[in-house]
């Protein structure tokens, strides 16, 4: 299937993004405007940005994960649609930030994020980015450190935190991460999940999602956290909690979702069995503490996105290098999940040209464009729901009305 394929193959399943593109081709709310990106590079990804591009924008787009480009999408949205892509599997860190400085080289007036490396370079580099009127930002960890740019009084415009849109981290992180990973995991490994001893570390959205789903194939779950509520919301869902340290000793396969480093550390390795798989979700590679882990040995690959490291005179299997395992080793989110936070990502730049935010703030995206994208996706699947009427609406409003 060549790059071109996937790209039609995704924004078939797209009706969310396909009725705003339709709107943008319209409108051109972006004419003039240049827009650099940094994105998993793959189908669904394509489809947002010659959504951005039909709506009259110049796009530049660069990986914001070394592993994570397809590059026949890659290709293809350079060859066949005149996309400029600064983006490649396999970039090694010089590399990946050359990327990056690509794409800002454009000096653009929109920035879309995801994990925060090109907003953080765009700081850091005045004057590549004094044009910009402001950008989105798409996952968990990128908003933790963008709040912290706003803490510490160091952000330079406005950014909108597109995960906590209701139609992003709902389905996204919990539904999405659920299956991309159970995708990942299998894709690499071959092997079966029923009956395995799987820890999921952290019970956020995206571990949530995983635990229900690897359950859902027939493992035995447990989870691991650091919050006392969202432990007690585990456990009532049927989940074993235990700290790492303990879990880790009868675990088959560990998978990281926290957002946090250091979750599995070479010394919790000393209590696992011989023969454990690691994998992360999360957006960084360091939730395994991937360089304690290479600092002692090295690894040597024994299947496609599977290394074999030799520790305490045990094998220890990491699932790409411990980078996001459903994008890295799978295909990432389904389509439709990913129609829904472009849709979103989408929705908020046109937000963004239309009403010129000032303040230097990480903004939430407006609840009418989560409305809008719920009603787009229940009248393209066709489904319908119920409304009040006048009388319950008065109901609602009242406060004098018992039994
Ligand atoms: P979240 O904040 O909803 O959940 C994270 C959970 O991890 C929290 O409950 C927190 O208490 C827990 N935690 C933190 N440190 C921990 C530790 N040491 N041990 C155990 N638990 C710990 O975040 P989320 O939306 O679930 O996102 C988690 C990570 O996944 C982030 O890095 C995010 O950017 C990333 N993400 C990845 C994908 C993907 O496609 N792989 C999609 C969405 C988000
Ligand atoms: N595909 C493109 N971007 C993605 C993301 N942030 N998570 C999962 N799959 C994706």
């Amino acid at each position: 299937m060549s790059g071109k394929d996937k790209i039609e193959w995704a924004i078939q399943w797209m009706p969310v993004l396909n009725s705003i593109k339709r709107d943008f081709a319209e409108n051109k709310p972006f004419k003039g405007m240049k827009i650099s990106m940094a994105l998993h590079l793959e189908a669904k990804t394509a489809a947002l940005v010659l959504a951005l591009k039909e709506g009259g924008a110049n796009v530049r787009i660069a990986g914001c994960n070394p592993l994570s480009t397809d590059d026949e999408v890659a290709e293809s949205l350079k060859n066949d649609y005149g996309v400029e892509v600064f983006a490649k599997r396999g970039l090694n860190t010089n590399e990946y930030y050359e990327y990056l400085n690509k794409v800002l080289d454009q000096q653009p007036d929109l920035i879309i994020d995801d994990g925060g490396d090109l907003t953080t370079l765009a700081h850091n580099h005045a004057d590549r980015s004094e044009n910009i009127i402001g950008g989105n930002e798409e996952t968990t960890t990128g908003v933790v450190r963008l709040k912290n740019m706003e803490k510490a009084g160091a952000l330079k415009f406005p950014m909108f935190d597109v995960n906590d849109a209701m139609m992003k981290h709902l389905f996204d992180n919990r539904y999405g991460t659920g299956q991309s990973t159970v995708d990942g995991v299998i894709n690499s490994t071959n092997l079966v999940l029923a009956g395995k001893k799987i820890v999921v570390a952290g019970y956020g959205w995206c571990g949530r999602g995983i635990a229900t789903r690897m359950r859902g194939m027939g493992a035995i779950v447990s989870v691991t956290e650091i919050d006392p509520i969202k432990a007690i919301e585990a456990h009532m869902d049927g989940f074993d909690v235990h700290p790492m340290r303990k879990a880790i000793k009868n675990a088959d396969l560990v998978i990281t979702a926290t957002g946090m480093k250091d979750v599995v550390t070479l010394d919790d390795l000393k209590n696992a069995k011989d023969g454990i798989i690691l994998a992360n979700a999360g957006h960084f590679n360091n939730e395994i503490a991937m360089n304690q882990i290479e600092g002692t040995s090295i690894g040597r690959e024994v299947r496609r996105n599977v290394k074999v490291h030799e520790l305490f005179g045990k094998k220890v299997y990491v699932l790409a290098d411990g980078r996001l395992v459903n994008l890295a080793a799978g295909q990432g989110h389904p389509v439709e999940i990913m129609d829904l936070s472009f849709a979103i990502q989408a929705l908020t730049a046109e937000y963004i040209v239309k009403m010129r935010p000032k303040e230097r703030r990480v903004f939430p995206v407006p609840s009418e464009i989560d409305k809008k994208v719920a009603e787009i996706y229940l009248k393209s699947y066709d489904i319908n729901i119920d409304h009040l009427t006048e009388e319950q609406i008065r109901y609602l409003n009242s406060w004098d009305e018992g039994t």
